[in-house]
């Protein structure tokens, strides 16, 4: 079985997805990291020398290698459910778990991160909040077609993982 978990920056994809995997017994694989580890540079980096199409290109082939393991956790990038349809091939490969979280709590998570992203260098609280509510609404269609959707997810990830194990659709 492989489970994709998808959401916005800063939704608590890896920070979920790892409990999620050691208590189902999976690996984890974080996507961006594994392109840093392949690229052998930061996403910051390859942003900077090849902009976000060749991001977009990179996290397209790196999913599709990914999507060939099994008893897997996959936490994807923000973006990647969006693109060249990622999300077709990862419903048609495993689960997918969308962690929907409410604007202003991502905005906040976000400020306070310490991991730089390239696509908000530089914002105000009140221009973070504008870009994050325009940037979800744009990317919602594709988010909500996963099979799972969690509602505001805390950082206690006993949650999805009751919902894995008893398999239903919607929470
Ligand atoms: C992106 C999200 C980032 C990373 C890149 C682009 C996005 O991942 O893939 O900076 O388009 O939302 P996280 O969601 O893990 O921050």
């Amino acid at each position: 079985m492989r489970i994709f978990i998808i959401g916005f920056m800063g939704s608590g994809k890896s920070t979920l997805g790892r409990p999620v995997a050691r208590a189902m017994g999976y690996d984890f694989v974080d996507l961006d990291h594994y392109i840093e580890q392949q690229e052998g540079a930061t996403i910051s980096q390859i942003f900077e020398s090849g902009g976000e199409a060749n991001f977009r290109a990179l996290e397209h082939r790196y999913l599709r290698e990914l999507v060939g393991r099994d008893n897997v956790v996959i936490s994807t990038g923000g973006g990647a459910p969006c693109f060249n349809d990622n999300m077709t091939l990862m419903k048609a490969s495993g689960t997918t778990i969308y962690l929907k979280q409410e604007p202003e709590l991502l905005a906040s998570r976000l400020e306070n991160a310490k991991v730089r992203r390239p696509l908000l260098e530089g914002k105000n609280h009140d221009e973070l909040l504008h870009y994050i509510r325009q940037t979800l609404a744009q990317r919602e269609e594709y988010y909500e077609q996963a099979s799972i959707v969690v509602a505001n997810p805390s950082r206690d990830a006993q949650r999805i993982i009751n919902i894995l194990k008893v398999g239903t659709e919607k929470y």
